[in-house]
């Protein structure tokens, strides 16, 4: 055999093991690969010398290439092996988790206080029988005024400082609305609440806001007092406020009602003693209610002589402002997450 096909093999093996030691990641292994046991790599053309040489020689020579070609793929897995475990060794540093550290946490949502609120309160009237009635925040004159006994001239239209649409449709200034609307669909007896959105043209101050929420409560029958209408009441605001409450009726006046009443509750903060939020006189506001006026009755083709009913209606705002101490109205509506959690 012709010394130079072994001195080139020789050569050609170390120059192979110098270029793999010299290798650092996956892809250059391959370009390795090819250049050196490639279809058309060095070892190959190697292979295609020996049928230069003789006869005799072609074995040996056959058995030595064939041999530097296995030690060469064998030097092929051994490094694959070695830059596949640091290359994932190096992955997993790059991702490692720290799991001793303080968790990001879910930020959960709750209810905002109003809806909480409104939630309670329909819970409470639901355990006294009353069903819940809805109706349109855009409204006619007709189901805010006409028919809630309050005339074109009125002068209690004057205090609803009303958002008009048009020239006959408004924003409901309140819920008393809802009881309008279910009459004229609904024979007594029955029992309803309406929770809702009402709108006036009030600049927001710490007591007012142009958009706010009430309940109504309506409920017609035979022979419905004000007896009734008392013990409703304070059945719900006491499982409303939590606690024992003395309540007091005063004489007032609603369009809609006769007789028409205010209903305060002994003070929430000093319990009857006295104080700034009762303005020293023991009881706090609450709501105003009465008994339904039959002319009320009459207009929504009720028998006002065999029927008679009872109705409130109360600021949902305002009963949390009581209930939580929350000095400013705008509260609500600001959405500032201080304020919120600091409600429950
Ligand atoms: N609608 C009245 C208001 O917004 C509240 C009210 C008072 C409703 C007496 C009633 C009631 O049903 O009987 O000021």
């Amino acid at each position: 055999m012709d010394e130079p096909f072994i001195e080139r093999l020789e050569r050609l093996e170390k120059e192979a093991i110098q270029a793999l030691s010299g290798v650092s990641d996956v892809g250059a292994l391959e370009g390795w690969r090819v250049r050196f046991l490639g279809k058309s790599g060095l070892l190959t053309e190697e292979l295609k010398r020996i049928g230069t040489l003789s006869a005799a020689e072609r074995p040996r020579a056959g058995q030595l290439v064939n041999t530097l070609k296995k030690a060469l793929g064998e030097a092929h897995g051994a490094r694959l092996g070695v830059l596949v475990a640091d290359q994932q060794k190096a992955q997993l540093s790059a991702e490692a988790v720290d799991v001793t550290l303080p968790g990001r946490g879910l930020g959960v949502g709750s209810l905002h206080p109003l809806t909480a609120a409104l939630r309670r309160i329909e819970d409470i009237f639901a355990a006294l029988g009353f069903s819940q009635a809805s109706g349109p925040e855009v409204e006619d004159e007709f189901h805010n005024f006409e028919a809630l006994n309050i005339p074109a001239h009125h002068p209690a239209r004057a205090m609803h400082d009303t958002f008009y649409l048009l020239d006959t449709h408004l924003l409901r200034t309140h819920t008393s609305t809802v009881q309008i609307r279910f009459m004229e669909n609904n024979t007594p007896p029955f029992r309803i609440i309406a929770p809702g959105r009402v709108y006036r043209a009030d600049a927001p101050d710490p007591t007012h806001s142009p958009i706010f929420h009430q309940v109504e409560g309506l409920v017609v029958g035979e022979g419905i007092h004000m007896g009734h209408l008392k013990s409703t009441l304070h059945t719900f605001l006491e499982g409303f406020f939590e606690r024992p409450l003395n309540l007091r009726l005063r004489p007032s006046y609603f369009p809609f009602t006769e007789p028409s009443a205010e209903v305060d509750v002994s003070c929430l903060l000093c319990q009857g003693v006295g104080c700034r939020v009762c303005k020293g006189t023991g009881y706090v506001e609450v709501l105003g209610c009465g008994l339904v006026h039959p002319a009320v009755l009459t207009r929504v083709g009720i028998d006002a002589e065999r029927f008679s009913g009872f109705a409130f209606g109360m600021g949902v705002e305002r009963l949390l402002m009581l209930r939580d101490g929350v000095p400013d109205l705008r509260l609500f509506y600001e959405n500032d997450l201080r304020f919120l959690r600091s409600l429950r």
